[in-house]
């Protein structure tokens, strides 16, 4: 798969199957994670990948804990919205079952004289991308979630994440047990300005 068709059919995809993903394709999604672009390359990033059982399910029972039945009480304005807070709180509530579970993370480190944590940011987000696109090329699901806030000292604590150290993803990742498809965007002449400005039709907001 070309990197543009995984681009294209990247969905969140939040069913997973319980079966284990081997170590070679989990070794191979973290290779792609480092090799994305960062501040200075610093390459200030820490990847924590989860898969021993009995630490999946205390992070999977510490979010269900703190979200409960939240998500799926959310107001559904369309098919769209309410089929995504079906899967969120589908993800919720299997999150320690997802056979892998990445916490993207970095310290605050750049630039090295004055370090600010807008940079630390600027590393990990590209870095969580490549593992969404590396995933999707090997036919594997993830979804970027930032399920963590929700049980962030319980997730810190389980996982040994010290204090100064910012966290940036929660990435559940295993075999999809719905169909990739098409992500649902809309048309590019909307965002893109051709030497310019001018032309711009709408305003940044809910889609139309
Ligand atoms: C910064 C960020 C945070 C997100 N947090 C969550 C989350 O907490 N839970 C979730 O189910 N999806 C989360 N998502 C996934 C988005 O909802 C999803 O990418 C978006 O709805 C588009 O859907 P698609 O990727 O299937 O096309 C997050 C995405 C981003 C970029």
């Amino acid at each position: 798969m070309d990197v543009f068709e995984a681009m294209g059919t990247c969905r969140a995809m939040r069913h997973l199957t319980p079966d284990p993903v081997p170590e070679e394709l989990i070794d191979r999604v973290m290779w792609a994670a480092t090799r994305a672009p960062s501040p200075g390359n610093t390459q200030g990033w820490d990847f924590v990948v989860v898969t021993d059982q009995a630490r999946r399910a205390a992070i999977g029972a510490a979010v269900r804990e703190a979200m409960g039945d939240r998500v799926s009480r959310m107001t559904h304005h369309d098919r769209t919205s309410r089929l995504m807070l079906e899967g969120t709180q589908n993800l919720i509530d299997t999150l320690g079952a997802a056979p892998v579970i990445i916490l993207v993370c970095g310290p605050v480190i750049y630039p090295y004289d004055a370090p600010r944590e807008q940079f630390t940011w600027s590393a990990l987000y590209p870095a969580a991308q490549n593992i969404l696109l590396a995933a999707r090329a090997l036919g594997l699901g993830t979804v970027f979630t930032s399920l963590f806030r929700a049980a962030e000292p319980a997730i810190r604590a389980e996982l040994g994440i010290p204090e100064e150290i910012r966290i940036a993803a929660l990435i559940p990742m295993g075999w999809p047990a719905r169909e990739f498809g098409p992500v649902n965007r809309q048309p590019v002449e909307r965002f893109v300005h051709r030497d310019g400005w001018e032309g711009v039709k709408r305003h940044h907001g809910p889609p139309l």
